[in-house]
């Protein structure tokens, strides 16, 4: 439970010219965002990256040039240095989507790398001085205004262009949520004698929800896949749920029954490509539970294709079986998180903003959540739906723009709780 040091919800009228950085999973993305006049309007523009991917398990200097170069590739395609130049350095929002303890909004120490990250020279850092040096010795006309996580980003975007959004999810590669606080119910801030009615947003970080296992039952599949992580023991709930993993629990179970239950699965068969740790994505699963076919031929195709493996059709019956297991438990699960956030809020009504490639592409896994939510919250059989959770808006452009935003408002305003270099600022 972080404290993020966004204080407050944005009122749909914030105004400028930001930068925002996103570093999360598989891309970088850099973009430019211009909040507009009218209420809850912006113009964006976007360039991804591709995370070379021996950059994860790198070191920390090689990511942070690589970022800062992604960055100055970025303003020297859209933009003359000599504009640039004209109107000072550009506030930029960093979504750095990665548990981090933030004593001030332009700050955060690494706690632990999530999602197979595992670069050297990170972990119990502040990550903003390393960016900041790799961003000054190219001489790039830019301030950090923030430090934020996914989850609050699009809790912000989303609250931008609706106001009954109270909660920011992520459903992707990883899993999280935020929700706003009041600072008089946070311990950990209670030295900083802020006003108990003062709101202040919480990244959540339940991907590490359970790591004790005192809580949810796990399967010996569980168990592969958290061993052989780079962190085990961490990110025990996510690592039942995210998308980086549901593809490799889906091949654990298959090569366990291949290797150790006498049923003859893809018997006579080259499955040595199966045997490949992370071989398969959760686009692997998408596709299996969308195939539209009764006798699964496109299931069929898919294993030849991707792994050489010609299946019959128990056997493709079995791994349709299989795949809607995994996305049934994963969108389950999925639904504790804001289930739980709602609870302890006591918040009876409401629309959760959602973001993360297993939320938008998974199929079903909006449904499946939705009637899993219905249960834990224990609705009537005749009551609607009353907590929805909705696609949300860009919440690591606009939502860290937003922010970067929302806190030069909040310094203009003379609430310097959370800030840094107030100097920066000024
Ligand atoms: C992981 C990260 C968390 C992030 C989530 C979704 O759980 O630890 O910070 O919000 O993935 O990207």
């Amino acid at each position: 439970m972080n404290p993020t040091w966004v204080m407050g919800f944005p009122d749909g009228y914030e105004t400028g010219t930001f930068l925002a950085l996103d570093m999360g999973g598989t891309n970088l993305r850099v973009c430019e965002i211009i909040l507009l006049e009218e209420k809850g309007e912006f113009d964006l523009i976007q360039s991804k990256y591709r995370m070379p991917p021996d950059l994860k398990t790198g070191n920390g200097d090689d990511l942070w040039e690589y970022i800062a170069d992604c960055i100055q590739q970025f303003i020297e395609y859209h933009h003359e240095v000599e504009d640039l130049e004209k109107v000072g350095k550009i506030p930029l929002g960093f979504t750095f989507s990665f548990p981090a303890t933030q004593e001030y909004i332009d700050h955060g120490i690494l706690q632990r790398w999530t999602k197979g990250f595992d670069i050297d020279g990170v972990e119990g850092k502040d990550v903003v001085p390393l960016f900041e040096a790799a961003i000054a010795k190219r001489k790039l006309p830019i301030k950090l205004s923030a430090l934020i996580n996914d989850t609050t980003g699009t809790l912000i975007a989303s609250a931008y262009t609706d106001d009954t959004m109270k909660i920011g999810c992520i459903f992707g590669t990883g899993c999280n949520a935020a929700y706003m606080e009041n600072c008089g119910s946070i311990p950990k801030i209670a030295s900083y004698n802020l006003p108990d009615d003062m709101p202040i947003a919480i990244n959540c970080e339940y991907g590490a929800f359970d790591n004790e296992h005192k809580v949810l039952p796990r399967t010996q599949y569980d168990v592969i896949v958290d061993n052989d992580s780079p962190r085990p023991g961490q990110q025990a709930f996510e690592k039942m749920i995210a998308g980086l993993y549901l593809g490799e629990l889906f091949r654990l179970v298959l090569v366990d029954i291949h290797d150790n239950r006498n049923c003859s699965l893809f018997l006579g068969q080259d499955v040595s490509q199966l045997r490949k740790a992370y071989t398969l994505d959760s686009s692997f699963l998408s596709f299996i539970e969308e195939d539209p076919f009764e006798n699964l031929t496109e299931t069929g195709d898919l294993f030849k294709r991707e792994l050489g493996i010609v299946a019959n059709k128990p056997e493709l019956e079995l791994c349709r079986r299989l795949a809607e297991l995994i996305g049934t438990r994963a969108a389950r699960l999925s639904a504790c998180g804001p289930a739980a956030i709602c609870t302890k809020k006591n918040i009876k009504t409401c629309q959760v903003g959602a973001d993360g490639s297993v939320f938008n592409k998974y199929p079903h896994f909006k449904a499946r959540g939705a009637v899993a939510l219905r249960e834990i919250l224990d609705w009537k059989p005749d009551q609607k739906d009353s907590v929805i959770i909705l696609a949300a808006e860009d919440g690591s452009g606009v939502g860290a723009a937003l922010i970067a935003a929302l806190t030069i408002k909040r310094i203009k305003a003379g609430n310097m709780a959370g800030i840094k270099n107030k100097e920066g600022f000024a």
